[in-house]
């Protein structure tokens, strides 16, 4: 792989991780495919083929993962079900404190490895009636409310992209593929608007009212930074969410999120495996 697939504004500060991957093999056959893991999904990771693998704490200039203790932060590149996969397990969430644009840093550099399909996955909570605990949501728009957007700093894209639209920043055709993979495995995926706001506190019944009243389905802590890079460059996106919980119940908690994500795992494994095996050209 040359440099001439990296994007002129590719930030400097990621330009050593990238070299070091680059170094260990990763990139060498193209990527059909990056997919970041949410919270609960990370076992995905152990079906990977034939891995490459590179813990993000490896990665020189790399932000440190400020995730829970005891998870798993680590890139991969193999055989996902058949396809050529680089699998991020481990995001950087706004709440951690991160940089702005450290938000997406498993996005500037999938997209250096020449990815150009972006798949995420996360656990929200619901906040549209038919959205109970469990159900699956495909993402078809997002609302930003995090506060910051990935794009801010010095260093900004150019040309055309220094003020991306993100009319289409979820990919249709992407989306449809996604919701014919649910089918395909008996899912029921329903489209949905996608809020984020910054954490780590969950919402009041006051604010998930005010989500709702803002056209809001679900509500997460994290996605749309790496949506909004990745469309940005020019990357198809597409975002599935499991909701874990009732938005705004007394009872939310970090806890419940992470239990109905792991026992909801090979439900969306299943779909994500249907997604791959069948995702059309970039
Ligand atoms: N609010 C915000 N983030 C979340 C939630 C929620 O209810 N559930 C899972 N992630």
């Amino acid at each position: 792989m040359t440099d001439a697939t990296q994007h002129p504004a590719f930030p400097q500060d990621f330009v050593p991780a990238l070299a070091h991957l680059k170094r260990r093999g990763f990139g060498e056959t193209l990527p059909a495919v990056a997919l970041i893991l949410g919270s609960g999904f990370g076992d995905v990771e152990q079906e990977v083929v034939g891995p490459l693998r590179c813990p993000y704490s490896d990665l020189p200039g790399f932000p440190r993962p400020a995730g829970t203790a005891g998870h798993v932060c680590r890139v991969s590149q193999g055989a996902l079900w058949g396809t050529n996969a680089l699998v991020f397990r481990g995001r950087y969430h706004a709440y951690e404190g991160h940089a702005p644009r450290d938000l997406a840093a498993c996005v500037w550099v999938a997209h250096g490895l020449g990815a150009r399909t972006l798949v995420v996955t996360n656990a929200a909570g619901g906040i549209r009636q038919d959205l109970p605990p469990g159900s699956l949501m495909a993402i078809r728009d997002h609302i930003n409310l995090m506060g910051v957007n990935p794009l801010v700093g010095p260093q900004r894209l150019a040309g055309a992209s220094a003020f991306p639209p993100m009319g289409a920043a979820y990919d249709a055709g992407l989306r449809g593929r996604l919701l014919e993979a649910g089918r395909g495995v008996g899912e029921r995926l329903l489209p949905g608007v996608y809020a984020a706001v910054l954490g780590p506190s969950f919402e009041t019944p006051a604010e998930v009212e005010m989500l709702r009243r803002l056209g809001a389905d679900a509500v997460g802590m994290s996605t749309i930074p790496e949506v909004i890079t990745g469309s940005a460059l020019g990357m198809r996106a597409c975002g599935l969410s499991l909701i874990t919980n009732r938005a705004g119940s007394a009872q939310d908690s970090h806890q419940q999120v992470l239990q109905v994500g792991t026992e909801n795992a090979d439900r969306v494994a299943g779909v994500l495996k249907a997604l791959l095996q069948n995702l059309g050209p970039a």
